[in-house]
This record gives structure tokens, C-alpha cells and sequence, in this order.
């Protein structure tokens, strides 16, 4: 049955039921299929899309603006320095000022609560295009992706290797609502945050999803039919660059780590990579890799999340 996301913002895939999540990938799915067929699907006309980012992107940009306007509608990018916010307008009085003229906002930022603030004062729905803390609509494409390749979710195993950043966090939420697997290793003091890891084991408890997080990289991809790799220092942390490269340098996907993952894993990575870190030119363009199809589906399952909140 159809569940009514009209209105509703997307700040974290916590917040979104199991149907809601079924629904994003139902409609993403016969989106795709229209987009392929050149079938016109103007089902946002005449909206509006505010597009707000603080921080750099290459597919979040590209992929909204392109699909706002693919609904028949039109997205406007505002840069860190082309709002007031940036001469310290509160998020409240930006989000009600928003609230009319736009029908939707997507915003890139690094404090999360920026996001759930401007979610809280504007009256039309806020789409989260990546925070310090979240990246929902890329896990969101994730599953969908692993859905297409699998035809199932629950059940199979994500090896997460890596920081436990933002992904890793979005990682836990997304695997634990659809009941899949998910084993994170991360060094020691680069864990995934304790709040963001008991959500995850709350909502297990429903879908039957196991929730590891390990430091031992070789012990989390044993058996994984996923492995998803992230950067060793996200935007924001580049001056701990060189620090982090010598702290995750046994944490790189590379033919010798992938041994004991299933023979037909998916390797996986949001992007932007930094190949010969994270993971080597071996695995990312290997068969197995299906980092731009991830990339293409930021598309198709965005245009979904916009059709059904805005
Ligand atoms: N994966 C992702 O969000 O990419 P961008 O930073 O290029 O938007
Ligand atoms: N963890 C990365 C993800 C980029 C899409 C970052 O926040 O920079």
C-alpha cells in the first residue's frame, strides 16, 4: 500500500519506516525504467528546488539539478557564499524566507543540527545531501543499487572497511531498516559514534539485521557479499590527511583484503575515491566494482525521493 510522503523531510533514514524505504526504491525503479525509455515523467512541474551547499560535490549537484529538472521542474545551486547565512542569518529565518518561495530545499552542510533545524522551521520538505554526521540519499541509492545486482537485501552481509564517518553511520541506519548484515572495522578511535551504532541495534531488533563493528578489517569482509569502502579523511578533515593515511594504511581494499569475501561481492564507494588509499585502481575497476552504476542511481533514486516529499 502507498504510504504518503508528501511533505515529509529526509534528514536521516532513521526516521523513515520500512515501507517508506520500499517505496523510494519502487518508485526509483520505474523512474529508471522511464528515464531509459524517454518515457516524460513531469511529475514535479512547475516545482521549485532550493539547493544549498557548504561544501563541495560533484554527484549530489549534478544528479538533484538534473533531476529536478527531468520532473519538469527547475533547481537553484547556492554556493557557501551566496546566501546570508553566510553573514550569520539564522537557519530559522532562512528556512521560513525559503519556505516562500521554494517547494523544496536539499542542503549540504557540516553540522547536522543545521539541517534538522532548517527541517524544524521551514514548512516545505528538506532533502539531507550529506552533513558530518549523515549522507541518507547515497545510502539510499547504496541499497537500491545492491537490490538491482542481488534481488534481495535481507540477509546479505556489508563489509564496511574504513572511517566510521558519515557513510559508515547512513551504512548502519540503511543495512538495519532492510534487514541486511552490516560488519564495520575501523580503527580504534575512528569507530562509528555510539548514538548512530544503537540505533542501528534498535532497529535490528525488527528486521533481524547483525551488527558488527570490529577493527580487524580481514574479519569483517570474511564471507561479505558487499564491501564498501569510504576516504580516509572526509571534506573538512583535510590538514589530518597525511595523520590518517599512516592510522587506516591496513584498512585499503586491495586484492589481498577481498580473499575471503564471497566471490561475487559487489565492491562499492560513494566517491570521490582517492585510489591507492582506500582502495587500489585493482579492486575499483575491477568486475566486481560497481561504483558508477552507485553513481548513476544517485539520480534516479533522488528524482524519487523529490516526486514523493515534494
Ligand atoms: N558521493 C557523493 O555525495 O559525491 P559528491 O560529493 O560528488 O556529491
Ligand atoms: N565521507 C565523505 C563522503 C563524500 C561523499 C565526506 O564527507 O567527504
Amino acid at each position: 500500500m502507498a504510504v504518503n510522503m508528501k511533505g515529509k523531510s529526509l534528514v536521516s533514514i532513521n526516521d523513515l519506516s520500512h515501507e517508506e524505504i520500499w517505496q523510494i526504491f519502487e518508485l526509483s525503479a520505474s523512474l529508471k525504467l522511464k528515464q531509459i525509455t524517454g518515457e516524460q515523467h513531469h511529475l514535479l512541474k512547475g516545482k521549485t528546488l532550493g539547493m544549498i551547499f557548504s561544501k563541495p560535490s560533484t554527484r549530489t549537484r549534478v544528479s538533484f539539478e538534473v533531476g529536478i529538472y527531468q520532473l519538469g521542474g527547475i533547481g537553484m545551486y547556492f554556493g557557501p557564499n551566496d546566501l546570508q547565512l553566510k553573514r550569520s542569518e539564522s537557519i530559522p529565518d532562512t528556512a521560513k524566507v525559503l519556505s516562500r518561495y521554494l517547494s523544496g530545499i536539499m542542503i549540504r552542510t557540516f553540522d547536522h543540527q543545521d539541517v534538522v533545524d532548517l527541517a524544524k522551521y521551514a514548512s516545505i520538505p528538506v532533502i539531507n545531501g550529506l552533513t558530518d554526521l549523515l549522507h541518507p540519499c547515497q545510502v539510499l541509492t547504496d541499497l537500491f543499487t545492491v537490490y538491482e545486482k542481488k534481488k534481495v537485501l535481507k540477509g546479505l552481509k556489508l563489509a564496511y572497511v574504513g572511517d566510521g564517518n558519515n557513510m559508515a553511520h547512513s551504512l548502519l541506519h540503511g543495512c538495519s531498516k532492510v534487514g541486511m548484515n552490516i560488519s564495520i572495522a575501523s580503527p580504534k578511535d575512528y569507530q562509528p559514534q555510539k548514538l548512530i551504532v544503537d540505533n542501528a541495534i534498535r532497529n535490528a531488533k525488527s528486521s533481524g539485521s547483525k551488527i558488527e563493528i570490529l577493527e580487524d578489517p580481514f574479519e569483517a569482509v570474511k564471507d561479505a557479499d558487499v564491501i564498501y569502502t569510504d576516504v580516509w579523511a572526509s571534506m573538512g578533515q583535510e590538514s589530518e590527511s597525511e595523520k590518517r593515511k599512516k592510522i587506516f594504511k591496513n584498512y585499503q581494499v586491495n586484492p589481498n583484503l577481498v580473499k575471503n569475501a564471497k566471490k561475487d561481492y559487489l565492491f562499492m564507494h560513494c566517491l570521490p575515491a582517492h585510489r591507492g588509499d582506500e582502495v587500489v585502481d585493482e579492486i575499483a575497476d575491477s568486475p566486481n566494482s560497481v561504483i558508477f552504476d552507485e553513481a548513476e542511481n544517485r539520480l534516479h533514486v533522488q528524482k524519487a525521493i523529490m516526486a514523493l516529499v515534494m
